[in-house]
């Protein structure tokens, strides 16, 4: 078994849900990123972004990162910019295995637009609208998601527990 499993994707790709199914099933714990950043700078992801630009959020990201890939027998479920920063890729990879959820720009699209919370969590990562930055991301992120995953699991028309399962089965197959 792994150090810890590592879960990496866009948003909108289920990665906090899939991340605590997968412990329970697992018998680990789990702890998501970016509720995590929240709890300890006291502060809405939101409000960072409004207050220290996204330059200031990844500075915290890192922070937050380094600290959970520490720990053993834990499923991290990761922000979907965690892998932007060189350092960060290797500090995931260097924790356990790392799990690339996809999915493509219109099913990530409608799973945005279909939770009502998520654009008063997520703060605007471009000036485009919202169909446009997740294309225009994903064109930047993809290879990133890529090089740093050692497994890949698409998502397309998978619920949170089937893409759970499809994970336990392939990290025992690993
Ligand atoms: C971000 C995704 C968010 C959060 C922040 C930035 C991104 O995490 O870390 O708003 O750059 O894609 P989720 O993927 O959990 O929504």
């Amino acid at each position: 078994m792994p150090r810890n499993v590592i879960l990496i994707g866009y948003r909108g790709t289920g990665k906090t849900t899939v991340a605590r199914l997968l412990a329970s099933r697992l018998g680990w714990n789990w702890i998501d990123a970016d509720q995590f950043l929240e709890t300890k700078y006291a502060t809405a992801i939101r409000r960072i972004f409004e207050q220290e630009g996204e330059a200031g959020f990844r500075e915290k990201e890192s922070v937050v990162l380094a600290d959970l890939c520490q720990r053993e027998r834990h499923v991290i479920a990761t922000g979907g910019g965690a892998i932007l920063r060189e350092a960060n890729r290797v500090l995931l990879k260097g924790a356990g295995i790392v799990i690339w959820i996809r999915l493509d720009a219109d099913a990530i699209w409608a799973r945005l637009v279909s939770d009502p919370s998520s654009s008063e969590r997520r703060p605007p990562l471009t000036d485009k609208n919202g169909r446009e930055e997740v294309e225009e991301l994903l064109a930047i992120r993809e290879p990133l998601y890529r090089s740093t995953a050692d497994l890949e699991i698409d998502a397309t028309g998978l619920g949170p527990e089937d893409v759970a399962k499809e994970i336990l089965t392939r990290i025992q197959a690993a």
